[in-house]
């Protein structure tokens, strides 16, 4: 297949790129390299020493049959440009990973969260329409994020996007299918349900074929394609913006510096490792199943209470954990009860969380610990106005 990974040179789209160029697939990402803007503006950068996105590609394209070519672009201004591009591309696939992905970035201030929305929305409406208009029978795949369901709601297994629901009006029982209501927890996460009415109208109007996945924290860093060679090294976030809990939890324990728990710690989140990542885009573009509608599953592979976590890493390193007071404008105290149920119907091998594979995790934390800056540690961003 041709595939164009949008986002191509962050976290997820890196690892991603990878593994469908080592599968055979032929891959072009596209990318405004923004993330490596904001960790200037951020005066942060990435634990890992990453490689600037050409010489990672001269590598990969020197140990691999296939070559991967890249586009630098902006999605959400460079509508002629994209344009072109796709049409000279013809690709079967898109994966679409551009987006500002931070939660806490996208709550700094007006600035952060006006960009947050116009460049998450703009990028979906303007790969959208071009879909539309040029009539080519391209799959869509976007990277949503479990927090479109909010994370406070009941003890039942949480469905793939859509509730049956029965609606009564006045003596009328009417059976029917809608999109779970949408419940943002920030900017970043409101951004995200906005992408699922999108997809929902442009599946209605223009029959385009679209998965959306709901996808949970990511951790990890390597996958077995960026261990193939030193500069292929994957992106590790670990500030108090951009670094996910998990990641940041064996950071600081490497570090030792106490974990940093906001709030109770009662907080449960769904959690991925990035190989599994790789494989649930993989997969999502191999599905050969009919779309009749907007095809969402959730991608993750098990659910933690943060302070469990903590106490998880707590008793292989002896590190210390630290209360802080909860940035967030949250309820601490919620149940979530998800599984990947159709990413597992289409192949998924889950990777569970093993003392193995925090081991390994410690051990590139500890590996570049030279580079952390200790100030980025604490999480600045605050919900409250
Ligand atoms: N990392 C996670 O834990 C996680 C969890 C759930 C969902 N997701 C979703 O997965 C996707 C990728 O996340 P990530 O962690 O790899 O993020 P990332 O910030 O590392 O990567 C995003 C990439 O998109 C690029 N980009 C952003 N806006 C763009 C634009 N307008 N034009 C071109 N390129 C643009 C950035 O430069 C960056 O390379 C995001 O949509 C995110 O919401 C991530």
């Amino acid at each position: 297949m041709r595939i164009i990974v949008l986002g191509g040179d962050g976290f997820c789209g890196w690892a991603s790129a990878l593994r469908l160029s080592r599968k055979g697939h032929d891959v072009y990402i596209f990318d405004n390299l923004s993330r490596r803007k904001i960790d200037k503006e951020l005066n942060a950068s990435s634990l890992t020493p990453i490689k600037s996105i050409y010489q990672r590609i001269k590598v990969w394209n020197k140990i691999n049959k296939k070559k991967i070519k890249f586009y630098k672009i902006d999605i959400s201004k460079e509508i002629l440009k994209l344009e072109s591009l796709i049409k000279k591309i013809r690709p079967d696939t898109i994966v679409h990973f551009a987006e500002q992905r931070s939660a806490p970035y996208s709550m700094i201030n007006l600035k952060t969260r006006n960009y947050t929305l116009s460049n998450n929305i703009l990028t979906n409406n303007n790969i959208l329409y071009l879909i539309a208009k040029l009539k080519r029978n391209i799959h869509l795949i976007h990277l949503g994020t479990m927090g479109v369901y909010g994370y406070d709601f009941s003890k039942f297994l949480l469905p793939e996007g859509y509730y049956k629901a029965k609606l009564f009006i006045k003596k009328n029982i009417i059976n029917t299918k809608i999109l779970h209501p949408a419940n943002p927890g920030s900017i970043y996460h409101l951004t995200k349900a906005q992408d699922e009415l999108l997809f929902q109208f442009y599946q209605k109007m223009y029959g385009l074929k679209i998965t959306d996945l709901h996808q949970g924290v990511v951790w990890g860093t390597n996958t077995k394609e960026t261990l193939l060679h030193p500069d292929l090294i994957n992106r590790y976030d670990y500030d108090g913006d951009y670094g996910t809990v998990l990641n940041r939890f064996i950071m600081q324990a490497a570090l030792n510096y106490p974990l940093t728990l906001h709030g109770s710690g009662n907080q449960v989140r769904p959690f991925i490792n990035i190989n599994n990542t790789a494989d649930c885009i993989l997969l999502a573009a191999q599905n050969k199943k009919k779309f009749n509608e907007v095809k969402i599953f959730n991608q993750l592979t098990e659910t933690f209470r943060l302070k469990n976590l903590a106490k998880k890493i707590q008793k292989l390193t002896n590190c210390k954990i630290m209360h802080h007071k909860n940035p967030r404008i949250e309820n601490e105290n919620n149940t979530l009860v998800a599984k990947p149920m159709g990413l597992i119907e289409l192949g998924l091998k889950p990777i569970k969380l093993s003392d193995n594979l925090i081991k390994n995790e410690l051990a590139v934390s500890k590996r570049y610990s030279f580079r952390a800056d200790l100030n980025k540690i604490r999480a600045k961003s605050q919900w409250r106005i």
